[in-house]
């Protein structure tokens, strides 16, 4: 299992380009099972959550291929089989994107359930629940959904809470389904707004995307399209995140500032310094942060998927910071790690004060899931002498090459590779 060491108290200086967003491709890889056509996905970005869905829609029988432009090529004319096994979906949760595109299209899924993760429960009863209004018969059996329908029938559907991946699912369900479906308290991210232009382009008819109130007219079929995913709008918070702690001055290439706005308001409150135009944002930091507080919620508000690595960003801010998460309730496992490297943060229930110190010192630290991994790279990247950050599989299955960018910023940071851990 490789181990990243980090020599922190480099500033960060040079440029480097945002990949695709993980959690736009996701759902949009899955989508391909709406239609026979081949489906080209340009800015696909290389990681092991993007591995894990190709394995999972290898397991169906989708076919893909790199072409010599670096597209995904996706086709769905073989399908040969209607059930995600726990293997599968144990690893990444959002296998259950498979759910409603299979019940689409084919009439019928098996999908094993996933189980609580590290950040939380993350339950898909609203899944389950809109996919029955649209007629689903759904039943769970041995420890999967089983989820039949000849036809889905459109309906008005309201969500209990504003799910990302909820939404994601219901939208593709209802692209194939008779008659025209309503999906209230929808969520706005724009990874939902990646999915339903590619859907559009595949002959769906959604109107209302990025607000809480889709409209869908189910169509016969789908066909082929081409689309380029979105910039990963995290990825690119958390290098801002990384040199507002570091100091320096670095360039984003392909990057999309207006889905960033309530990070970026962040950080400039803490010191940092934002030149943008219409694909890159220059950002540079002279001085120690300043401490900014937040409060998670639904796009546009501040990204629970930014928590972690603004959390590491107070740990050495001037003054305090009041931090509470409202999405999921348990993703503060990374506060222990970065108490470990000297932070003085102090959890109560939902919420954290971080008082910040002066200095970090290196010590060895695990990585507890994706965005854990992250804050712990820029605690890392801040703190006195060598950071060993254990289990950072979290960090592959969600950024692409991070070191190899980080290094040709001028970080001191090496991956080891070891066998046994
Ligand atoms: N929820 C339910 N029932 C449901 C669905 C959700 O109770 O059926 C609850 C969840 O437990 C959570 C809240 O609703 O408390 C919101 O969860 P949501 O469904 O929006 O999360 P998700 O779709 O499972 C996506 C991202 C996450 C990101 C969240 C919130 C993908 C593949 N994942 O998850 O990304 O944190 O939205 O923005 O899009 C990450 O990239 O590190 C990551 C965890």
């Amino acid at each position: 299992m490789d181990k990243l060491s980090i020599n922190g108290g480099n500033t960060l200086h040079g440029e480097v380009a945002i990949s695709g967003s993980k959690n736009a491709s996701l759902p949009i890889l899955c989508s391909s099972l709406l239609t026979s056509d081949s489906i080209a996905l340009y800015n696909i970005p290389h990681l092991n959550d993007i591995s894990t869905t190709l394995n999972l829609l290898n397991y169906l029988g989708v076919k893909h291929y790199w072409n010599k432009n670096d597209a995904l090529i996706l086709q769905s004319n073989q399908i040969n089989c209607l059930e995600a096994p726990y293997e599968l979906v144990k690893t990444m949760r959002a296998s259950i994107l498979v759910l409603g595109p299979l019940l689409s299209r084919f009439g019928e899924a098996h999908i094993s359930l996933p189980g609580g993760c590290s950040i939380g429960q993350r339950p898909v009863d609203q899944h389950l629940k809109g996919l029955s209004a649209l007629g689903a018969d759904i039943r769970l059996e041995h420890g999967f959904v089983v989820a039949r329908a000849k036809k889905l029938r459109g309906s008005s559907i309201r969500t209990d809470m504003m799910t990302v991946t909820g939404t994601e699912n219901l939208m593709m369900a209802a692209t194939l389904a008779k008659g025209q479906t309503i999906l209230e308290n929808a969520a706005c991210e724009p990874e939902i707004v990646d999915l339903a232009e590619l859907l559009n382009k595949m002959g769906a008819s959604i109107k209302g995307y990025g607000t809480n109130r889709i409209i869908i007219d189910g169509v016969d079929q789908l066909h082929g399209a081409e689309h380029k995913v979105s910039p990963d709008r995290i990825e690119a918070g958390t290098f801002l995140c990384a040199v507002c702690a570091t100091g320096g001055d670095i360039i984003l290439h392909n990057v999309i500032l207006s889905h960033m706005g309530s990070t970026v308001d962040k950080l400039i409150q803490a010191g940092l310094n934002i030149q943008f135009g219409d694909n890159w944002i220059k950002a540079s930091m002279k001085s120690r942060p300043k401490a900014v507080g937040f409060r998670t919620s639904e796009y546009p508000g501040f990204a629970t998927d930014m928590q972690a690595q603004l959390m590491a960003l107070n740990t050495i801010a001037k003054g305090s910071a009041l931090i509470v998460e409202n999405i999921f309730e348990n993703r503060y496992m990374h506060v222990q790690e970065l108490q470990r490297l000297g932070a003085n943060i102090e959890i109560n229930g939902h919420s954290v004060v971080v008082h910040g110190v002066k200095n970090l010192s290196g010590a060895i630290v695990r990585a507890t899931d994706l965005r854990a991994s992250a804050s712990l790279v820029i605690a890392g990247l801040i703190a006195k002498d060598e950071t060993l950050i254990e289990r950072i599989y979290h960090l592959d299955r969600g950024y692409d090459s991070m070191d190899i960018k980080l290094r040709n910023l001028g970080a001191n940071i090496q991956r080891v590779t070891v066998d046994r851990e």
